[in-house]
């Protein structure tokens, strides 16, 4: 073999590339790729690793403390949505959440919002039913339009720059925010979150941190795997592996006490309380059955990961008389409570809750004041998954703080 010559130009590869991606758009030909990746590359980091080691520090009390995590936005965040009074409002409603579930627990919260990023939707199809034929599924405004016409449906790389400067917008305003609520020491943040999907963009936002040399990613202050990417041997895995940031993975009722444990020795292997968050969406008829003998595995490991439940995921249906996507109140309030015996049972800590939540007064889950499959038709303006409205998400945290309390 032949020694690396002094003059031979140093290559950075990443441990990711070249491993498996799912879910990725079908965009590597089109003419405008290279630039758009070259140019990602080449803009500022969206969030700081100050920022990051702050987060990191305050999800460390998690595992052994009283605090809650409460994480909460839009299944998927719009373009359209990225200006000052959208933000303000979004920032308002998670805010009263996060404040209504202080007041009703006595306990501090860390709040992070589902936005800033939150951009790349992973889908169970690719295609959906238009007229005779099929046109390709939305993926998220990073990826495409939700306009269904076969051409607003091409994936377009652009779009990871358009997502670049709406997240930059969204991050300004939650920094703002995070100022000017500092003297509210019991409820921290907004921090923010994504699903670290499309790995064209994600890769071009690590970066090195100037103290320490350790990549960071840029993106966003946490970012999680999904259901649908979290393969060991996969690049997702990998790049989440790699960063610095906390990480969050998503687990679904498919999962077994193996393959988390194995998630977890990738994800975390140097075992840091509020390193990792396992997110357990498992649906109410599932969750008894595959969530007790993965929490009894991560709990033996000694495996210091914080528990948080995603009670909407699991429980998505198609409503018969609209074929509108839907979810029963009930079914995630039930989802909440098993969450958190099943997790209480085996002498870990249910930190909180993962909701999919809106700012308007929207009609896309069932319960509350939105009391049949018809009312759904009154204001449904999610671009993919059904959300809470502020009522809704009320209901569902004091179903949770009363069992708390009760205990
Ligand atoms: C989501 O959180 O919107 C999502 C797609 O989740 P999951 O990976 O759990 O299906
Ligand atoms: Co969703």
């Amino acid at each position: 073999m032949q020694p690396p010559s002094a003059t031979a130009e140093f290559v950075q590869t990443w441990p990711w590339e070249g491993m498996p991606a799912t879910q990725q758009p079908d965009w590597h030909n089109h003419t405008d790729h290279h630039e758009a990746c070259t140019r990602l590359a080449s803009l500022a980091p969206l969030v700081t690793s100050e920022e990051i080691n702050n987060l990191r520090t305050s999800l460390s009390t998690l595992p052994g403390g009283d605090a809650l995590l409460l994480q909460a936005g839009d299944c998927a965040e719009s373009f359209y949505e990225s200006s000052g009074p959208h933000i303000a409002e979004k920032l308002r409603v998670l805010d009263k959440v996060a404040e209504h579930l202080r007041d009703l627990t006595s306990s501090r919260v860390i709040c992070v919002g589902r936005m800033g990023g939150q951009f790349a939707k992973p889908r169970s199809r690719p295609t959906e039913r238009h007229g005779d034929g099929h046109i390709p599924a939305f993926r998220g405004h990073m990826v495409n339009s939700e306009i269904a016409t076969l051409s607003h449906r091409q994936a377009n790389p652009r779009r990871m720059l358009w997502a670049y400067d709406a997240s930059e917008r969204v991050q300004r305003s939650m920094r703002d925010h995070r100022q000017r609520q500092r003297l509210r020491p019991t409820v921290e943040g907004p921090w923010s979150s994504h699903e670290a999907l499309i790995i064209d963009y994600e890769s071009r936002l690590v970066r090195r941190a100037i103290a320490t040399g350790e990549p960071y990613l840029a993106s966003t202050h946490l970012p999680w795997v999904g259901d649908r990417t979290r393969r060991p041997d996969g690049a997702h895995v990998a790049l989440l592996r790699t960063v610095t940031n906390p990480v969050g993975c998503k687990i679904g009722p498919g999962a077994t006490p193996d393959e988390v444990a194995r998630l977890c020795e990738l994800l975390d292997p140097r075992r840091e309380p509020g390193r990792l968050i396992l997110i357990p969406r498992m649906g109410r008829s599932a969750i008894r059955q595959v969530l007790p003998p993965i929490v009894r595995r991560i709990s033996s490991s000694g495996h210091p990961v914080v528990w948080l439940s995603d009670p909407m995921h699991g429980n998505t249906l198609l409503s018969d008389k609209l074929g509108l996507k839907t979810r029963h109140l009930t079914d995630m309030i039930t989802e909440a409570l098993m969450f958190r015996d099943i997790v209480e049972a085996n002498r870990q800590r249910a930190a909180g809750l993962h909701l999919e939540l809106a700012a308007g007064d929207v009609t896309e889950c069932i319960g509350s004041s939105v009391e049949s499959e018809e009312d759904l038709l009154r204001h449904y303006t999610s671009l993919c998954d059904p959300r809470l409205n502020l009522e809704q998400a009320v209901d569902l945290i004091e179903a949770w703080a009363k069992g708390v309390v009760s205990r």
